[in-house]
């Protein structure tokens, strides 16, 4: 039997920002959904209740050893005043994988999707209506037992807390900079690239925060056996467009299986664009570029929705891609994507799931 959410609504409601201000992940609703597991008695104790610190004892196992997932999605209102998901159970079928990797015991995805609905609804006042904007959500489950010894927690929360947004990067939907990485790698065949864990967030800060003085928005992570072939930026998977082609790495185990990644293949396989994932150099990338067949670069992520690379770096060689402007492909998955979401274009995947 499906468990019963209790409700506990905020007393006082925080003042909603401007949308003119929105930033990424910076402000929270007035309610936040969470539950317990305790091994032995399973997920148990579902609630809404306002938006809060959390009391954890600081030997919980999530400070010490990161034993802990995420997910991204969001939440789009339509101009009738429908709130709307996209594709929501990638996102806990990853959550699945994410976890089954680092060992947390896995959710009910449908009751999981279940609860985060209602916590939307609940605070579906906060989504902006801006475009551009939108409510991130962001589900999570953090390891909670006191323990120091290196082994899988036998306690956990599963949490889920909202922020309106608007644009990730401070480019909006202008293309970025984006600088390859050669010294640091992101993940290797076998570790936990594919999962979406803090650990690989955290070991990303060091070659962000180098290549962030020079003006690159992010680092494009190469493989990390041969530092050949290339991987992702870590917010979002890439596609590059090629003597008419459009290709994107083939997933690989290290890599992201990215809900808007799989949506753009669709789409482009939907208008008959030629759309590979295979493995792909950077040589490879270079050479097409000195050929001027590098037509377009684009990243695809949730938070960072579609965004056009202008420039790409790679040791010396400083990559300028379709002059530095947003490219015919990247605008026409950019406006297809977020009119699907948005409820201004039809939904011709079956791709939203109404609040
Ligand atoms: C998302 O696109 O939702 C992500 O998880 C990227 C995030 C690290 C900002």
């Amino acid at each position: 039997m499906e468990q019963q959410i209790h409700m506990e609504y905020a007393a006082t409601k925080k003042e909603k920002p401007n949308a003119a201000d929105l930033q990424f992940g910076r402000v929270f609703t007035d309610h936040m959904f969470i539950m317990d597991y305790t091994e032995g008695k399973g997920w148990y104790d579902p609630r809404i209740i306002p938006y809060q610190p959390l009391s954890l004892d600081p030997a919980a196992i999530v400070f010490h050893y990161g034993q802990t997932v995420f997910e991204g999605l969001k939440a789009y209102v339509t101009k009738e005043g429908e709130a709307r998901l996209f594709r929501p159970e990638k996102n806990m079928e990853r959550l699945n994988r994410s976890n089954d990797r680092m060992c947390i015991p896995r959710l009910d995805e449908t009751f999981a999707l279940s609860a985060i609905k209602k916590l939307v609804g609940v605070d579906k006042d906060w989504i902006p209506t801006a475009p551009g904007t939108s409510l991130y959500i962001r589900p999570f489950v953090i390891s909670t037992e006191p323990y120091l010894g290196v082994a899988p927690s036998k306690q956990y929360q599963f949490i889920v807390i909202l922020s309106p947004v608007g644009a990730y990067y401070k480019e909006g939907i202008n293309p970025v900079k984006i600088a390859v990485e050669n010294e640091f790698v992101r993940a290797v065949k076998g570790g936990t690239g594919e999962a979406k864990t803090a650990g690989n967030y955290a070991s990303s800060l060091k070659a962000q925060e180098l290549v962030a003085d020079k003006g690159y928005a992010q680092v494009l992570w190469l493989d990390g056996l041969e530092k050949k072939y290339i991987e992702e930026v870590g917010s979002m998977n890439v596609f590059f467009k090629i003597d008419g082609e459009v290709v994107t790495p083939a997933l690989n185990g290290s890599i992201l299986k990215g809900v808007t990644r799989n949506s753009v293949i669709k789409l482009l396989k939907h208008w008959g664009i030629p759309v590979t994932e295979r493995r792909i150099s950077m040589e490879e990338i270079h050479q097409a570029h000195l050929a001027g067949k590098l037509e377009e670069a684009f990243g695809a992520g949730t938070a960072a929705v579609i965004s056009p690379i202008g420039e790409l770096a790679w040791n010396e060689n400083q990559m300028i891609v379709n002059d530095g402007v947003t490219g015919k492909i990247a605008k026409q998955l950019y406006d297809t994507l977020t009119g699907i979401q948005y409820g201004t274009e039809e939904d011709i995947f079956d791709w939203i799931v109404e609040v």
